[in-house]
């Protein structure tokens, strides 16, 4: 079992939870993500590591409710214990040198780039980070990350509509004002993956996404987070989850992602609960 000692919301629908786990916080690199359990009767699912400490032993997560797991997951009170959390798993993030990085982070993406940004940082790369939000409300970390940075920045989905600004306009200032920009790493909902490696196309810029597709073991042993990128067929959880986003089958991947959603819809409507903010007093 895995003490929690905190699981708190951040802001609305996005909780942040420290778990002590120390065999995982003692060889976790940024990147890799955790497969959680959150009770006994409760599936696994893969959580990005939004940062981890070796001496304390313990991990931090920070997670969006959506199904019934993350509803498990955000009633769960400090002091009592995960059923299970396996990791580190996945290729660590390649931490290259001398290189101008752009992180753009959404949802739980900015958690989950804040350690690429700091080992990013430390070993002399030029660090651009982007948290995407629906407004302030939904931003989170923002002196942490700040901390990390040499240039920080918001994209308001309100202000999209209201003054024209868009992600195509945020990549292009950065590219005017970095021209020497080499990587784009994206993490976060799979409209925002989608969205940058599309309108990037063109840029000769990488970009790397950081996928999210159905995991089972979480081993490359089920084939459930089966991918294709330009052609060749991966299993996320262990050649990945980060790819080049040009490359990426997005019509299969979309597909693939989407394959439970009817025993999701149903599993959920079963477990008849709220998430805490939403339960009544
Ligand atoms: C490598 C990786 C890292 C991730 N990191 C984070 C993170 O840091 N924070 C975060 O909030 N979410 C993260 N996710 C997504 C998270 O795993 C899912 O939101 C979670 O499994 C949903 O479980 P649920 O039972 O609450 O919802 P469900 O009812 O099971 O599903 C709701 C939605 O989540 C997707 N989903 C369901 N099960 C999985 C699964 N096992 N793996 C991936 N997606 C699934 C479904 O396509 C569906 O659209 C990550 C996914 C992967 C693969
Ligand atoms: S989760 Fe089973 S192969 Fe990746």
């Amino acid at each position: 079992m895995y003490r929690i000692l905190k699981n708190q919301r951040l802001v609305p629908n996005l909780y942040h939870l420290v778990v002590e786990v120390p065999e995982v916080a003692r060889s976790a690199k940024p990147g890799q993500f955790v497969m959680v359990i959150p009770d006994e009767k409760g599936e696994r699912i893969p959580l990005n590591l939004a940062d981890f400490d070796k001496d304390k032993g313990t991990i931090e997560l920070v997670y969006l409710v959506v199904g019934v797991s993350t509803r498990k997951l955000s009633r769960i009170k400090p002091g009592s214990s995960l059923a299970g959390v396996a990791g580190p798993l996945g290729r660590p993030t390649e931490i290259g040198r001398k290189e101008t990085v752009f992180l753009v982070g959404g949802c739980f993406g900015p958690a989950g780039l804040y350690p690429i940004a700091r080992e990013l940082k430390l070993a002399g790369n030029k660090v651009i980070f982007l948290t995407e939000a629906r407004d302030h409300a939904y931003v989170y970390w923002e002196d942490k990350i700040k901390a990390f940075a040499d240039h920080y920045f918001n994209l308001f989905r309100r202000d999209c509509f209201d003054s024209g600004k868009t992600l195509e306009t945020a990549f292009n200032m950065v590219k005017l004002k970095y021209p020497e920009l080499s990587r784009v790493l994206v993490m976060g909902c799979d409209y925002l993956l989608h969205k940058i490696s599309t309108l990037t196309s063109s840029s000769g810029i990488k970009i790397e996404v950081y996928l999210t597709p159905i995991m089972v073991d979480g081993t490359g042993m089920c084939g459930a987070c089966r991918v294709t990128v330009s052609g060749k067929t991966y299993f996320a959880c262990v050649d990945g989850p980060v790819f080049d986003g040009h490359g990426l089958d997005w019509v299969e991947y979309f597909a693939r992602r989407q394959a439970f959603l009817p025993q999701e819809q149903l599993a959920l409507g079963k477990l008849e609960i709220l998430p805490p903010e939403q339960k009544k007093t």
